[in-house]
């Protein structure tokens, strides 16, 4: 039999909560397809390192416990490198810098700033790192109450609808949704904290994450990188 010669591509299983843009979304023309930053970065370097992806939808919490239950094989999701994840999962080498930014609905003249979210009631990703800000503020006392949505456009809705009176959400994102729907909401703070994401693995898969690494480090080289920042930003 000849398969004792054949090289077989590896195919990955990526996990990604795609209602994120410009990082992962539909393509407006294909519901089907995932576009955006990631997945141009994350396609760049499957090519680059001989392997092969295959998606799956979840919802942003669900992603770490997928990783660690063997259902996915990496996390390419906008997620920010933490200590606290970094228990839980391994992270590549960062290959973007993020920010949490502080946001509102257009017509609030309330909060102006970070100084004047106090006993206001926050609007968050669960289980992002908008949502650990926003409890921590709330376990300090400086704020009423947190609300936890799965999806970005649904936490906008809130602001919109003033059951709750600010969101802290990635701040590319958050600029990438007023440019896409001008006059809905407005940034009143653009770093409330810096952050850098990075594509996580299984705790040990060293494997893996050598090839997300050297890929990540050729694409940057050949100018790749650049071409794919050019797109989204
Ligand atoms: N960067 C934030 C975090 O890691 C939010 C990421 C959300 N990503 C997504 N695809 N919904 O917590």
């Amino acid at each position: 039999a000849d398969d004792v010669a054949e090289e077989e591509v590896p195919v990955y299983i990526v996990g990604t909560e795609p209602y994120f843009p410009p990082f992962e979304y539909a393509d407006e023309n294909n519901s089907n397809e995932i576009i955006g930053f990631d997945v141009d970065l994350i396609n760049a370097i499957a090519e680059d390192q001989g392997f092969e992806i295959e998606w799956k939808d979840l919802e942003f919490d669900a992603l770490i416990p997928a990783l660690q239950s063997g259902q996915i094989d990496m996390i390419v999701s906008g997620m920010t490198i933490t200590e606290e994840r970094e228990e839980s999962v391994d992270f590549s080498e960062p290959y973007i810098n993020a920010g949490l930014a502080l946001a509102v609905a257009v017509d609030n003249d309330e909060i102006q700033s970070v100084d004047d979210i106090e006993g206001k009631v926050a609007v968050v990703q669960q289980g992002s790192t908008g949502s650990q800000k926003a409890d921590e503020l709330k376990d300090e006392g400086v704020i009423e109450d947190v609300i936890y949505l799965a999806h970005v456009n649904d936490i906008i809705l809130n602001l919109q609808s003033g059951r709750a009176d600010f969101m802290i959400n990635d701040l590319p994102v958050t600029q990438a949704y007023i440019s896409q729907n001008p006059g809905v909401i407005k940034i009143v703070d653009d770093q409330i904290q810096s952050e850098s994401y990075g594509f996580a693995v299984k705790t040990g898969n060293t494997e893996l994450l050598e090839k997300l690494n050297a890929g990540l480090a050729n694409v940057q080289a050949d100018g790749t990188y650049d071409e794919i920042m050019e797109k989204y930003f």
